[in-house]
C-alpha cells in the first residue's frame, strides 16, 4: 500500500503570513508583549448594518442552502456595482458568483482555467497565495518581477516576453498586496493590449479597490470591451468593509468561464454562508459611510507610518497608492527571513519578510493597526535594524 499524498499539494508552500501571525499569537498567549504588524485585515468593526442584517437572517430562519452561485439580490447588487463603479458595462447577475472570500474566487477560477502544465503569470512582489494556488491547480507559476526603482511595476513588453503558448492566465493585483502600488488606467490598458494578442485570460484581483490614497484612480481591466471574453474580475467585502471573518468574495466572469467556475463551486463548497451573504448585501447597500470613515483612518495611518519610516536610516520605500501596507526595502539586508525572525524574537515585532512575496531584501509592514501600535512597532523595527547591523 502506498501512502503517497498529492504532489501538487505537497509542492505548494504554506502561507508564510499565516505562519508569522500564528507565532506572534503564541508569543502573546505566553504573556509576551508582541506588536503584530503582519496581518492583512482591518482592525475596525464590521459595519452595524451588516451585523443587523445577519441577526435578522438568523431570526428569520434564512439558514438553509441558497443558490450555489449566491443569493439573487446580492448578485444583482454586485452586478450593479460592477457596471456603475467599474465600467463593466454588460455585467449582469447571471455572470456573478459569490464565494467564501476573494480567495475562493481566485482558487475556483484557476481550478476552472488550468490544465496540468499550463502557466500562470504572476507579477512580483505578489500576494502570497497566488503561486501556491496555481500549483494546486496543476499549473506552473511564472514569476515576473518588478523592480524597486520602477515602484515594482512590470512593463507591458516584459509581460509580452513572458507569455508562451502554455500561458493560461495573468494575475493582476492593483492596488497591490504587498507594495500598495497601483497601475494607472494607461498602464492597465497597455497590459490589456498585450493580453488581447494572445489566447490567455486576465484575472484582476481588486480586493483593495476602495482603499486608495493618491492621484491614481482605480481602473478595472474588465471595462476594456475588447477583453470582455478574457477578464475575470475578483473583489469582496473583507478589506473595504472590515468583514474578513464573514468570508464573502465575488467575481464577474464571461459566460464560458462562469459556467466552469460555477461547477467548481457547486461541487466543492456549494455556496458561502446564507447569513454572511445577507450581511454582505447590507454592507454593499448601506455601508458606504463606514467605508469612508475607515478609509480616512487608513489614510492618516499611511501618512504617519511613512513619516516615521522616513526617519529610519538604512531602509527605503515607496509611498503606497493603495491597500494598507508599506513595502520596505533594504540595501544591506538580503536575508529578510532571518531579519524578520530576529525582529520577532529579540524585539517582539511581527513583520512579514519580502521572501513570502517573492522579493528578497524587503519586508511588509501592515498599517491596519492603531496609531499607538504603529508607533511602538516602528520604534522596535528601528532599534532592531540598528542592532541587526551591529550583529552582522
Ligand atoms: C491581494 C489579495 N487578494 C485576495 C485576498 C483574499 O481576501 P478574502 O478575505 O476576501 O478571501 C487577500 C487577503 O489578504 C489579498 O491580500
Amino acid at each position: 500500500m502506498s501512502l503517497d499524498l498529492s504532489t501538487r499539494v505537497e509542492s505548494a508552500l504554506e502561507a508564510q503570513t499565516l505562519a508569522i501571525s500564528n507565532t506572534a499569537k503564541k508569543m502573546k498567549a505566553a504573556g509576551i508583549d508582541v506588536v503584530s504588524l503582519s496581518v492583512g485585515e482591518p482592525d475596525f468593526d464590521t459595519p452595524l448594518c451588516a451585523k443587523e442584517a445577519a441577526l435578522r437572517a438568523i431570526h428569520e430562519n434564512f439558514t438553509h442552502y441558497t443558490d450555489s452561485n449566491g443569493i439573487a439580490d446580492l448578485r444583482e447588487t454586485i452586478a450593479k456595482k460592477f457596471r456603475e463603479e467599474n465600467g463593466i458595462k454588460d455585467a449582469t447577475a447571471s455572470n456573478v458568483i459569490v464565494s467564501a472570500g476573494a480567495k475562493q474566487c481566485i482558487y475556483n477560477t484557476l481550478m476552472a482555467l488550468c490544465n496540468e502544465g499550463d502557466e500562470v503569470i504572476i507579477l512580483a512582489p505578489y500576494w502570497v497565495s497566488y503561486p501556491a494556488m496555481a500549483v494546486m491547480c496543476g499549473a506552473r507559476p511564472v514569476i515576473l518581477s518588478g523592480e524597486y526603482e520602477h515602484a515594482y511595476k512590470v512593463k507591458p513588453e516584459d509581460l509580452r516576453k513572458a507569455i508562451t503558448p502554455r500561458t493560461k492566465c495573468v494575475i493582476l493585483n492593483s492596488p497591490s498586496n504587498p507594495t500598495g502600488m497601483m497601475y494607472t488606467e494607461d498602464e492597465i490598458r497597455a497590459f490589456g493590449a498585450v493580453i488581447a494578442e494572445y489566447d490567455c485570460y486576465l484575472l484582476s484581483d481588486e480586493i483593495y479597490e476602495k482603499l486608495t490614497y493618491g492621484d491614481i484612480k482605480h481602473f478595472s481591466p474588465g471595462a476594456i470591451s475588447e477583453l470582455s471574453s478574457k477578464v475575470i474580475t475578483v473583489n469582496g467585502v473583507s478589506k473595504a468593509y472590515a468583514m474578513t471573518g464573514w468570508r464573502i468574495g465575488y467575481l464577474h466572469a464571461p459566460d464560458h468561464v462562469f459556467r466552469e467556475v460555477s461547477k467548481v463551486q457547486g461541487q466543492s463548497t456549494s455556496h458561502p454562508s446564507s447569513i454572511a451573504q445577507k450581511a454582505a448585501l447590507a454592507a454593499l447597500q448601506f455601508g458606504s459611510e463606514d467605508v469612508i470613515a475607515m478609509h480616512a483612518a487608513f489614510s492618516a495611518r499611511k501618512s504617519l507610518v511613512c513619516s516615521l519610516l522616513a526617519e529610519i536610516p538604512g531602509l527605503k520605500f515607496h509611498i503606497p497608492d493603495g491597500a494598507f501596507y508599506v513595502f520596505i526595502s533594504f540595501d544591506e539586508i538580503q536575508d529578510d527571513v532571518d531579519f524578520c525572525a530576529y525582529l520577532l524574537e529579540e524585539f517582539h515585532v511581527a513583520l512579514v519578510p519580502g521572501d513570502a512575496f517573492g522579493c528578497q531584501g524587503a519586508l511588509r509592514i501592515s498599517f491596519a493597526a492603531s496609531e499607538d501600535t504603529l508607533r511602538k512597532g516602528i520604534d522596535r523595527l528601528a532599534r532592531g535594524l540598528k542592532a541587526y547591523g551591529r550583529k552582522k
